[in-house]
């Protein structure tokens, strides 16, 4: 490792268990410096706050357009010496601002390129598909296809409904977040 802990600014929409993953990891090599979320009430910002992590919203419908809200993001961003951007279960297509200043690494409930978008664990057991999983990767502009970090596969068991399948998904989810993120705290080339 070089220069000290990784600093992560991670991005969440909804109950953020993949951030609580991330502040509980035991002598992790990185560091959660700022959570930002795209909306008021999340779970995600409550587990920041209850450790005293810098917080910040930025609304979609609080800016004219998505050019402003992506302009808001980055200077949010800015406020913070962070090495990298997490998406952990941030429910935007981020802007070409925060990706010019910033990589991007995102957190996906599927096996892409399968079931990208905003609904991959419906999609996946509408498909009828046995197997699933979860995929990390690098965020490019588009929805879902910037190149895979690592992935996760999980059985799609008989009776599955999207919330049971979500939740095994999860455990395997946060995990992998975990390892992936030690590995790129300790061999930052790709910076
Ligand atoms: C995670 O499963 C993540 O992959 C998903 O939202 C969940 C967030 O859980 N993200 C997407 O579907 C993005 N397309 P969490 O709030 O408990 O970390």
């Amino acid at each position: 490792m070089s220069g000290g802990p990784l600093r992560l600014a991670v991005l969440v929409s909804g109950s953020g268990t993949n951030l609580q993953a991330l502040l509980d990891a035991p002598a992790a090599p990185f560091e959660v410096v700022v959570v930002g979320a795209d909306r008021e009430d999340t779970g995600g910002v409550e587990r920041a706050r209850a450790r005293g992590i810098p917080t910040f919203v930025c609304r979609v419908a609080d800016h004219p357009d998505r050019a402003g809200w992506d302009a808001a993001l980055a200077r949010s961003l800015a406020t913070h010496d962070v090495d990298l951007v997490v998406s952990a279960g941030f429910m935007k297509v981020l802007g070409p601002q925060v990706l010019a200043a910033h990589r991007v690494v995102n957190t996906h409930p599927a096996l892409l390129p399968s079931f990208p978008g905003a609904h991959g664990v419906r999609d996946a057991l509408a498909h009828g598909v046995r197997v699933t999983g979860c995929t990390c990767h690098w965020v490019d502009a588009g929805v879902d296809t910037g190149p895979v970090i690592d992935q996760r596969a999980v059985r799609v068991e008989d009776g599955d409904t999207v919330e049971t399948l979500h939740e095994r998904i999860k455990v395997q989810e946060r995990a992998m977040l975990v390892e992936v993120l030690t590995r790129l705290a300790s061999d930052r080339s790709w910076r």
